[in-house]
């Protein structure tokens, strides 16, 4: 015969299993309708359809970040002085001239690695094992040296990418950042993940 104290252990694990029950239900109920209100474009982006973006929304020297396949990619507006910079750090790069054809689609393989000069779009992904690098715009900082014109810091092991995702001699990275596909739709809208008809 069962004493009164195994009764009550045995009815405490009763209730506690039937409470963990209605929790799970409860769970289920709050996800069902957070599902369903779910549209069409968000699976699609989750799936990886092409991102739209403003570029306006991007001030001179300033870099904004937007999610592609879940993955972050920037999108910078180099200014003019930017752009005028880029050729003297070329001797000091290991592929200057974008020779890695994966790193990048044909439209990129120039001296700016984009459409438009003043647009960079790059996926923000170090190509040496994947962290995410710093977006170091100012000119010789005291810890990256005189000869900085701006560009990537990635912290993880010190690789370095100039204004354009070219990488620097001497550093763990072997390639340039990768361009993504992307076109422009008009004037100020970029669309990332297509090349679009004039690729
Ligand atoms: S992951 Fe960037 S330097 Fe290693």
């Amino acid at each position: 015969m069962q004493d009164d104290n195994t009764i009550n252990q045995s009815r405490r694990r009763f209730l506690l299993a039937a409470t963990s029950v209605v929790g799970a239900a409860g769970a289920a109920a709050v996800a069902t309708p957070f599902l369903a209100s779910w549209s069409p474009s968000a699976r699609a982006l989750a799936a990886g359809a092409p991102v739209e973006m403003d570029v306006r929304k991007v001030e001179p020297g300033q870099l904004v970040r937007i999610v592609w396949r879940g993955k972050p990619v920037w999108v910078v507006n180099r200014t003019q002085e930017m752009l005028d910079n880029l050729a003297s750090n070329d001797l000091r790069l290991r592929d200057p001239g974008s020779a890695v054809t994966s790193q990048q689609p044909a439209y990129a393989q120039n001296p700016y690695r984009s459409r438009k000069p003043e647009y960079l779009v790059l996926v923000g992904i170090c190509t040496h094992l994947g962290c995410s690098p710093t977006y170091r715009p100012e000119l010789a900082p005291a810890d990256l040296g005189a000869d900085w014109k701006g560009g990537w810091y990635c912290p993880c092991h010190g690789s370095r990418f100039d204004l354009a995702g070219r990488v620097f001699k001497n550093v763990p990275a072997a390639t340039n950042l990768v361009v993504p596909p992307y076109h422009f739709k008009d004037d100020n809208t970029i669309l990332v993940g297509e090349d679009g008809s004039k690729a």
